[in-house]
């Protein structure tokens, strides 16, 4: 399978540098501003002045309360949400002037990206994601095959996604972001929906298949401690959209103390 790794970026370098990073949010135009004659919607800050440098490989976890920033992070890292100032390159790639390249090379699972097509079945919803991504047929059926075993989906694979659970649709969407073997792997609260015997398998598989295995890099967003405690190498607490500490999970506990306490 070629099509996806030809021209593979340098396995040296940083995974992810993000410099100034920022994203304000604009509030949507409400009815209440044309009477009040505020037009001037005030922008909200999301992410502030974020400047890091992210080895490859590795778990690299964002910890931090509802609302911190985590998710937003993540998205900007995805290319598919842009900064409102600074940079995010991915394996030397700018995700905002080579975003087509970028997402070759990252999956992601994130919380409110979970869209799949509802008629179909989730086998074909991953066939068409397959197919988007350049595999031919036997390849990405075969890919197809493994993942929704590995996902224990078998027994609902044809069946339509609007029939799944939120836990299902999870697993769909973890076989999604897995399918073209990205180095960058983003996931975003991804124990949520999942019965603790799941969670321990898929955090095993992540960290055996995927890591290690694979030499993938992963950035998980979490505010669920023993899901940071199991996986994360690298911890970066954030609260209101700043980072206030990294290190292991033992040199970060006070800020993870301090940010849960203010919550
Ligand atoms: N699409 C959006 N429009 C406006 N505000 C948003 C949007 N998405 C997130 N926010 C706001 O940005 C802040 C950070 O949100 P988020 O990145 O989802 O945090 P976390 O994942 O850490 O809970 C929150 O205050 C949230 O309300
Ligand atoms: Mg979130």
């Amino acid at each position: 399978m070629d099509a996806v790794n030809a021209n593979s970026p340098s396995m040296k370098g940083a995974a992810v540098l993000m410099t100034g990073l920022g994203k304000d949010y604009v509030p949507p135009l409400t009815f209440k501003n044309l009477f009040t004659l505020d037009w001037r919607r005030r922008p909200m800050t999301a992410v502030e002045n974020v400047n890091l440098n992210l080895f490859q490989g590795g778990v690299h976890a964002f910890v931090g309360p509802n609302g911190a920033g985590k998710t937003t992070l993540l998205k900007l890292v995805t290319g598919l949400l842009q900064p409102t100032r600074g940079t995010v390159e991915v394996l030397s790639m700018d995700t905002m002037r080579d975003p087509v390249r970028v997402r070759s090379f990252v999956g992601y699972c994130i919380t409110d990206s979970r869209s799949f097509f509802l008629r179909l079945s989730g086998r074909e919803n991953l066939r068409f994601f397959g197919a988007l991504q350049g595999f031919e047929k036997r390849e990405r059926d075969h890919r197809v095959a493994r993942l929704l075993s590995d996902m224990e989906l078998d027994d609902v694979a044809d069946r339509q996604v609007m029939t799944y659970s939120e836990g299902m649709k999870q697993r769909l969407a973890i076989a999604r972001a897995l399918l073209h073997e990205p180095r960058v792997l983003l996931l975003d609260e991804i124990g949520r929906g999942l019965d603790p015997r799941l969670r321990e398998k898929i955090y095993r598989m992540f960290r055996e298949e995927q890591v290690e295995g694979r030499g993938a890099t992963l950035l998980m967003a979490s505010h669920n401690l023993e899901e940071v405690a199991t996986l994360a190498d690298q911890v970066y607490v954030m609260s209101r959209g700043r980072i206030l500490a990294s290190g292991t999970l033992a040199d970060v506990q006070p800020a993870i103390r301090e940010v849960f306490k203010e919550d």
